[in-house]
């Protein structure tokens, strides 16, 4: 709902309330779903990826429960975003990652559940990780494409905030891959350089 203010359409005042152990939240506009299927090329081994699908059938990675909060300067737009448990051969399940269209916003991500890392990475060669726990929240600067990834063995439920005019920018990742990758090694999240990444 938007009302009218000062010749500005705004959205009008709500609450919501996101499940602490799913994720879910009780009300949503948008939800996107995201299949392995439609992802193995993400991941270093994507033919493990697609043999995943063929021998257990698709699997559900992670949800974007959304509100349809106006792409606008000004507004904040936020969601839950839940990565599921799973490897890939040694990666662990994560988002396909991105640039703001508008380079120069944030965002913060505050985790509600579970465990992982947001893996963070600037077109000039700067890279941070940042670790995700229940409670803990991550400062992702502009500039930085991110990429959050689950390294546990329960949903990673996070809650992105981040400025109505951000964007995405999915073409850059989809082209030159992140020069990061988090893999399990000895049992434990592991950072390595991505083979594959093109600059
Ligand atoms: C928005 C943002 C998050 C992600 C979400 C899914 O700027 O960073 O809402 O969109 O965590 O990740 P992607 O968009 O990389 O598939
Ligand atoms: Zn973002």
């Amino acid at each position: 709902m938007t009302l009218e203010i000062q010749n500005q359409r705004i959205v009008t005042p709500f609450s919501l309330s996101i499940h602490s152990e799913t994720g879910i939240p009780d009300n949503h506009d948008t939800l996107i779903e995201r299949y392995l299927s439609k992802l193995a090329d993400i991941y270093l081994d994507s033919e493990a990826a697609e043999a995943m699908v063929r021998e257990k059938g698709d699997i559900l990675t992670y949800q974007v429960f959304e509100k349809d909060i106006p792409e606008v300067n000004g507004e904040l737009r936020f969601c839950s975003s839940i990565v599921y448990p799973g490897k890939v051969g040694d990666e662990y399940f994560m988002t396909k990652g991105h640039f703001h269209s508008r380079r120069d916003t944030a965002e913060i991500y505050y985790c509600i559940r579970g465990e992982g890392f947001m893996l963070m990475e600037t077109e000039e060669g700067a890279y941070a990780l940042e670790a995700f726990t229940p409670g803990r929240t991550v400062y992702v600067p502009g500039y930085y494409a991110h990429r959050s990834i689950n390294t546990g063995t329960e949903p990673l439920v996070m809650l992105p905030i981040y400025p109505g005019d951000a964007g995405h920018d999915y073409g850059t990742i989809e082209h030159t891959g992140f020069k990061h990758l988090v893999v399990e090694s000895d049992g434990k999240p592991t950072v390595i350089e991505n083979p594959k990444y093109t600059n």
